[in-house]
This record gives C-alpha cells, sequence and structure tokens, in this order.
C-alpha cells in the first residue's frame, strides 16, 4: 500500500490524465450508484472525485461501501476524464476524475455533532465547541488561506520599506489606552498583577528611544471591554512606529500597504491617495468619526429655519447651550406610514427621544405631525439649505444637544443607507479622519480623557486654547464606516507629557509612579516619533465580507467571551491561588 500522497486535490487537471496518482484527505460526499461508489474527497486544496468500480479493484470497492462522511483516507488510482455530461464547470478539478485501485482508511469518523453543509444553521456555541470541525468547510478554510496571504503581504511589504520587527512583552504594566486590562497575578511579587498589553504603545514609542526607527509588529492585544461583532478581548493589529516623520510619511506608508495588499489579495489596483476629511467635517456632515462613504447622505443644520416657527420643542432644543436642529433629507423615496413609525421608534430605541419627518405633497406643501406650524414657503426654505432637496424628498429631524443630535442621525444615516440599498457591498472605501479632539469630557464622571491615549501630540498653539478646542495630531483609517487604524504623531518633549497627564488629572505621585520611567526616557535624548496600529481582524473581516470578527480568527470566543471548546475561562486550582495569594470572594448580587 502506498503511504504517501503525491498530489493535493485541487491540484488535479486534465493534464495529468492517465497519471497514477495518491491523494489523501476527508470524505467530503459519498454517492452510491448501483455497482459505482463516488466519493468527493477533499483536503486544504479543494475537492476532487474519487471512482470505485469492482472492475478497477474489487478490494478498494468493498472498502469503499462503509465509508462515510469525515472519514479521513489515503487512496491511489489513475486520472480518467469525465464523461462529457458528468463534466462540472463549476468545480475546479470538475473535468476529471479518479479511478480508484488502493483505498486505506487512515481513520474513522463517528457520528458527527452537525452535518458540515449546516454548519451555518447550527448555534455559534456549538460551531465554536467543534471549532475544528467548523474550520474543515472549504469557505472557512478559505478564511484563513486568505487571511495568510494578506499578512505575508504585509510582512513582505514592512520589510521591503526598512521596518524592524520586534516582539515586545506579554506580561507587562497597565497603560492608559481607554480600555480595561486583563491582569496576572505573580506568584513571585507578591500581591502584585502583571496587565496583559491592550497594545504595545509604550515599548514601541521606547523602541523608537532605542533607535530603532522603523519598528513594527503583528502583535496581539488584550482588551477587557465589552464585545460587539468586530471586537475580540483578544485580537491582533499591524503595529507600526518611526522615528523623524510626520502625518504625511505615515499614510503614505500605510496607503503603500494597503496598496500592496489589494494587489497581493485581489491583483487589484487602488486609487492613492485616500480622501481625507478633518473628525469636525466628519462628524458634522455624517454625524460620525468614522463615516461610511460608500453613500453620500450627510446630515444638514436647519437650526435657522425653525429659529423662527412656533414649534415649542424645537425651540427649547434651540435653547441649549449646544442646542441644534439636524437633518437627513432622503430624496426620491416613498416612505409608508409604518415604515415612518418604525424608524421613529428605532431613534426612540438609541435615546433620541423622538424623530420627526417632513415630507411633501405633489404641490410642495409640507406633510408632517407639525405641518401646521410650518410656512407654506417651507421647501423654498429647506432648499436654500439644502442643495438637491425636492418635493419627492423626505427629511428627518432631530433637536438638541449637537453631540448627541449628530451622533443619532449618524447613526441613522447608517440605518437609511442599508434600508434603501444605497450601499455597493462590492466596494472597499477607505478614508483618513484626521485632527481628532485632543480630550473629551466625560459627563458622568466629570473628568477630561484622552480621545486617543495620553501620548499624543497635540497641535502647535495648544497652551493658549481651552481644553475642548485642542486638536490632536492624530488620524484613523476608515474602511466602509470602521475604523480600521489609528495612530498619532507622539509627544517626544517630557515637559509638554507632563502637562498633559497634569490636565488628565494626574497627580504628581501617581505620574511618577506610573510614568516615570516614560518621563525619565523622554528627557534621555527621545527622537520625534510617530505610528499607527491597523486592527488585522477588522481588516480580514471586511476584506471577506464576512459577518463577524470570530468567523477570521481560529479559535475566537464568543460574545460573551466564553471559549466552548476549551471551556474557558474556568477556576483555578485552589493551590494555585494560594501561591499568588488570592481568594475568591462570595458573589454577591448587584
Ligand atoms: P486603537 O486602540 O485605535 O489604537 O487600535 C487600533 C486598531 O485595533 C483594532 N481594535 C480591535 N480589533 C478587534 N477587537 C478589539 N477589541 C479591538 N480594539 C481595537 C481596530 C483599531 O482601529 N496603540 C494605538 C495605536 C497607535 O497609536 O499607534 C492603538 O492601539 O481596528
Amino acid at each position: 500500500m502506498p503511504s504517501k500522497r503525491t498530489v493535493v486535490c485541487g491540484a488535479i487537471n486534465s493534464a495529468a490524465l492517465g497519471q497514477s496518482v495518491v491523494v489523501t484527505g476527508w470524505v467530503h460526499r459519498r454517492r452510491d450508484h448501483g455497482g459505482l461508489i463516488f466519493i468527493d474527497l477533499r483536503d486544504r486544496s479543494g475537492i476532487v472525485q474519487l471512482v470505485f468500480n469492482p472492475d478497477f479493484d474489487q478490494v478498494a470497492h468493498k472498502l469503499a461501501q462503509d465509508l462515510r462522511s469525515e472519514y479521513v483516507i489515503l487512496a491511489k488510482g489513475v486520472v480518467a476524464a469525465r464523461s462529457a455530461e458528468t463534466i462540472n464547470k463549476n468545480m475546479a478539478t470538475g473535468e476529471i476524475e479518479i479511478q480508484i485501485k488502493e483505498l486505506e482508511v487512515l481513520n474513522k469518523c463517528k457520528n458527527l455533532p452537525f452535518a458540515l453543509e449546516d454548519a451555518h444553521k447550527v448555534d455559534e456555541e456549538l460551531r465554536l465547541k467543534y471549532r475544528y470541525l467548523d474550520l474543515r468547510r472549504p469557505e472557512v478554510t478559505e478564511k484563513f488561506l486568505f487571511r495568510n496571504k494578506v499578512v505575508f503581504a504585509m510582512r513582505e511589504y514592512m520589510h521591503n520599506s526598512g521596518f524592524c520587527e520586534v516582539e515586545t512583552p506579554i506580561l507587562t504594566k497597565n497603560t492608559p489606552e481607554g480600555a480595561r486590562e486583563f491582569l496576572v497575578p505573580s506568584r513571585v511579587h507578591w500581591g502584585k498583577f502583571y496587565a496583559l498589553p491592550q497594545s504595545p504603545q509604550l515599548y514601541k514609542q521606547l523602541l523608537m528611544a532605542g533607535g530603532l526607527e522603523r519598528y513594527y509588529q503583528i502583535a496581539r492585544c488584550f482588551r477587557d471591554e465589552d464585545l460587539r461583532a468586530d471586537r475580540q478581548p483578544e485580537f491582533t493589529q499591524l503595529d507600526i512606529e518611526m522615528s523623524f516623520i510626520d502625518e504625511e510619511d505615515i499614510m503614505s506608508i500605510i496607503e503603500g500597504l494597503v496598496k500592496a495588499i489589494f494587489e497581493a489579495a485581489f491583483k487589484q489596483k487602488l486609487n492613492l491617495p485616500f480622501p481625507r476629511m478633518t473628525y469636525d467635517q466628519a462628524f458634522s456632515q455624517y454625524g460620525s468619526d468614522k463615516p461610511d462613504l460608500r453613500f453620500d447622505l450627510k446630515i444638514h443644520e436647519l437650526s435657522k429655519i425653525f429659529a423662527e416657527t412656533e414649534i415649542k420643542f424645537l425651540q427649547a432644543a434651540l435653547s441649549l447651550p449646544e442646542g441644534k436642529i439636524g437633518a437627513l433629507c432622503v430624496p426620491d423615496y416613498q416612505f409608508s406610514r409604518s415604515e415612518l413609525d418604525q424608524l421613529v421608534n428605532q431613534a426612540i430605541e438609541m435615546g433620541a427621544g423622538g424623530l420627526l419627518w417632513i415630507r411633501f405633497d405633489e404641490n410642495g406643501l409640507p406633510e408632517s405631525p407639525v405641518a401646521k406650524f410650518l410656512p407654506n414657503n417651507f421647501l423654498a426654505q429647506v432648499q436654500t439649505l439644502v442643495p438637491g432637496a425636492t418635493k419627492s424628498s423626505t427629511l428627518f429631524l432631530l433637536a438638541g444637544d449637537y453631540q448627541d443630535m449628530w451622533t443619532y442621525l449618524g447613526r441613522l444615516r447608517n440605518i437609511l443607507g442599508k434600508k434603501l440599498n444605497l450601499i455597493n457591498p462590492d466596494e472597499f472605501n477607505f478614508s483618513w479622519v484626521t485632527q481628532f479632539p485632543l480630550f473629551e469630557f466625560d459627563r458622568d464622571t466629570k473628568t477630561w480623557n484622552s480621545v486617543h491615549h495620553p501620548f499624543t501630540s497635540p497641535e502647535l498653539g495648544w497652551e493658549t486654547k481651552e481644553l475642548k478646542d485642542i486638536k490632536a495630531r492624530a488620524y484613523d483609517l476608515v474602511l466602509n464606516g470602521v475604523e480600521l487604524g489609528g495612530g498619532s504623531i507622539r509627544i517626544y518633549d517630557a515637559d509638554m507629557q507632563a502637562r498633559v497627564f497634569e490636565l488628565l488629572g494626574v497627580d504628581p505621585d501617581t505620574m511618577q509612579r506610573k510614568f516615570g520611567f516614560l518621563l525619565e526616557a523622554l528627557r534621555l535624548g527621545f527622537p520625534p516619533l510617530g505610528g499607527i496600529a491597523l486592527g488585522i481582524d477588522r481588516l480580514i473581516m471586511l476584506l471577506t465580507k464576512s459577518q463577524s470578527i470570530r468567523d477570521v480568527i481560529a479559535f475566537p470566543k464568543t460574545a460573551r467571551g466564553y471559549d466552548p471548546l476549551m471551556d474557558s475561562p474556568t477556576e483555578a486550582d485552589p493551590g494555585r491561588l494560594d501561591e499568588c495569594g488570592i481568594r475568591i470572594m462570595e458573589r454577591t448580587e448587584e
């Protein structure tokens, strides 16, 4: 019996007609046709059809009768052309089959917990419990081969651009990057904890202090935050840092990288450079710092028009300190009453308090719950502020605090984009958002926080500005409405760094304890620097048009941070807890 395969399933074609081959793999499908048995044999490269006929070999044919789904086999035979009527044009190997003369069952497979072809229908937790079965599905395998191709293109591009790959520690100290960290107790340092890195941020800055000039890493990051379809507690970044550069250098390196990825993955050329807009432009026009630019539905401010009307709740909204009225103007779509009600409900669910719609009759007169308060020339007034508004347009308005209302309008914009099919699902739309605010005010804790992280450099002239008006030298890369990456030019002056900590409310003792090493390094010949990190999982999710980031991670956690395969997290052995001086408290009802 031959013991080694000579060719992979997906690579066999008419060029091999008449050749003797040995193939291995899993029984994908089995069909019995009277005397003939057909097996679709699957390995990583694809699927090929095996034919068992007693005339080719009686023993092999007999053995094949017992084959079941997912048996692992090795088979030897001769490549033959399929008859014209059995050629399968949809299959790479569809013109040939292998007439089997020897068969060896390498391993059996008992009843599967779910049929692989039905995997998309089963509960995700069950699928993840048997992720190794799920991974065997060709469409899933394909995602990982694709991911490999992209990551390889990244490494090649970074290497060719003079970047040095460096691994940074996983057991580290907490850094203020916005998310909660996972803690790891230390046995040796009683009562102390390591933190898992949210990102290699401080290490990469210190690598620049170390003179490496161009660093990158395919870095694993850990964040203990609420999970969503595009977030996991552990994920991978392409992490980059450079010395002696400015924003333009980082952006052009990233644009070149994305171009190289598209060429490697899709053999497709991209238009460069990517469009740019400031944070203020993005937020005022799209109600988001990551606008989906695949469709052009902008927010318009209509405060001016309503300042004159007698609609009480609009007047009240306008009298707020940051009170404004914003509107989305949808052209040429007839919303039914139930569609309008549904949109109002969606806005209420977001917390918007309501949603005012206004449409027009054939004479251009307004129809709306507030129609009687609107002037007859209302449409003409709207047209002065919303170019392109017509009597077939529908307006959706929100009134209140600018930040809140524009955020809701931004979400509503995305809902309308999907509902009205304004989005081309095949488009990849990249853009940069720049000049973010450096700080944001947390209304709950009444404190100022960094929008990115506290190592981000403010723009020139920041010292004399109010905190809310200071802009950061930060930039985000956005793809189809998803934040794909973010970075900044960093502070490299110790006094500026200390001042920023101070503005964030960090007292001198804490500053010394937490960031003393950084402040010291900044005084020991620190070069100007900047960098960026791209979310690799998110990128692959978008490029493969996957529904969730979990689809492109080999062993992901569920939305509740649970790994059904390994059953983790689990309790620790009491002995191990003792060694670290940890006692688990009784859980009290919150
Ligand atoms: P930031 O926090 O913006 O920046 O992260 C960079 C990118 O990482 C991805 N990402 C995630 N992907 C999956 N699951 C998550 N929980 C998750 N969180 C973030 C996103 C995001 O754009 N140190 C800075 C970078 C820098 O300043 O150089 C940082 O980590 O795609």
